[in-house]
């Protein structure tokens, strides 16, 4: 049986703060761990470059958010940890599928239509400032998801329209090309709650108020202590709801630490007190971690390395697929005719070949076997020998690509990528 292929990509234009730590890296390495999954995590470098024109923020953003991932416990002997831009097979795959990509598809993107709106309700031309870049950036992440046939795709709800888009681009190659892709599915985790920011808001990037998850000991408490409460002076009972304090630090600690905070707030905890307990509850679980980034962000060959051997890894899947779609769409090499009779016989003996026969029921069949002779195909019954040859002859013919429409006289198929390749050599051998 084979493993559920989970991915998910982070792009790297930002400083990792807390918010992204409870609400995506700390669940995400605890399913790592699942015995069940085949998890590719990768550094989105060239989905950054569609937002960040700062090469060193680029570069910067990359190794701390690899850092982050390796010293919050990801381990990459168990996944496939990589970088986008180490895998050049992603943006080869990313034109095979823009030109399968309806342009009114990528019109109805939120991003690119949240741009357009913006220019046109300031008077200016749709398009102004936006890139073709950001134009194709579902397409590019369609290319991540698609090159490893993830089952699922664990992403924020501001993704969901992404991973749709990736379902209908994928459907569309493999209406033209066969059946190459898997439909991914999101994943969207609702159970991890959103911290709130030094203001209260939601913790994020665009409100500036986000608290970097490997600040320094002095740096976390001095943000810690300017995070926003009411004026309730000490000795005076405080509510829990709508405290940030008090979500933040029931994002880190157990029930129990939890209820005794409650407690404390009822009987009317100085607020400074309460930041210095949450200080000291948030600083204990991130110490550790922040020993092992400080550590790597002070050796980044170390972390390059890493990810070297992760990119060799998932380029073990996308080298072969990509030449398996390269074949699909028509970029095959020349074969010419071969000159004498001696290497056709030689090339025939180690080819997948059709089978067309009688069974005892009077119909006719045909089946396509490997090139070792096991079974990959199997057709239905027909009528007469004509009906069963002209199927066949235009399996042998159109190759993957008629797959589809004769599904209806096939009675079983084996794995469909060694169908697929199978019909694909037949097809490009001259007869
Ligand atoms: N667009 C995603 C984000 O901003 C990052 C990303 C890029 C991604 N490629 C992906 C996520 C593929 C999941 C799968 O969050």
């Amino acid at each position: 049986m084979s493993l559920r292929r989970v991915l998910t990509g982070i792009t790297t234009s930002g400083t990792p703060h807390l918010g992204n730590y409870v609400g995506a890296i700390r669940p995400t390495v605890r399913a790592s761990r699942q015995p069940d999954t085949r998890n590719f995590y990768f550094l989105a470098d060239y989905h950054a470059l569609i937002k960040v024109g700062e090469p060193a923020r680029v570069q910067r953003s990359t190794l701390e958010i690899a850092a982050t991932w390796l010293a919050c416990g990801l381990d990459p002997d168990k996944v496939t940890f990589y970088r986008q831009s180490d895998i050049p097979e992603i943006p080869e795959l990313t034109w095979l599928l823009t030109c399968v990509t309806g342009k009114g598809l990528l019109n109805r993107a939120h991003a690119y239509k949240a741009s357009v709106d913006k220019n046109n309700a300031a008077g200016e031309d749709p398009d102004a400032g936006v890139t073709a870049g950001l134009f194709m950036y579902p397409v590019l992440m369609a290319a991540d998801i698609l090159m490893f046939n993830a089952h699922q795709v664990p992403v924020g709800r501001d993704q969901i329209q992404h991973i749709e888009m990736a379902r209908d681009i994928a459907s569309s190659f493999n209406h033209l090309y066969g059946e190459h892709f898997t439909l991914p599915e999101v994943v969207i985790e609702d159970h991890v709650a959103t911290l709130p920011g030094l203001d209260g808001r939601k913790m994020s990037k665009s409100y500036d108020n986000t608290i970097p998850l490997f600040a320094t000991k002095e740096q976390l408490r001095k943000l810690i202590m300017g995070i926003v409460t009411d004026s309730r002076a000490p000795g005076e009972p405080k509510t829990t709801e709508g405290s940030a304090l008090f979500q933040l630090f029931q994002a880190f600690a157990s029930a129990d630490e939890t209820a005794e905070l409650a407690k404390a707030y009822a009987e009317g905890i100085a607020w400074g007190d309460a930041k210095q307990l949450l200080f000291e509850r948030l600083d204990r679980e991130i110490a550790p971690m922040r020993v092992v980034y400080e550590e790597m962000m002070r050796d980044p060959s170390h972390i390059e390395k890493t990810l070297k051997a992760g990119a060799e890894k998932a380029r073990s899947v996308a080298t072969p697929f990509t030449a398996q779609l390269r074949h699909a769409v028509g970029l095959r090499p020349l074969f010419s005719a071969p000159a004498s009779a001696q290497p056709v016989k030689a090339a025939k003996a180690a080819m997948p070949s059709f089978k067309q026969y009688r069974e005892s029921d009077g119909q006719f069949y045909f089946k396509l076997l490997d090139a070792k002779g096991q079974l990959l195909l199997q057709s239905t019954g027909f009528a007469s020998p004509r009906d069963a040859a002209q199927s066949m002859t235009r399996l042998q013919k159109e190759g993957p690509a008629a797959l589809q429409a004769l599904a209806s006289v096939l009675a079983s198929q084996a794995d469909t990528a060694a169908v697929n390749a199978a019909l694909a050599q037949l097809a490009q051998t001259p007869e």
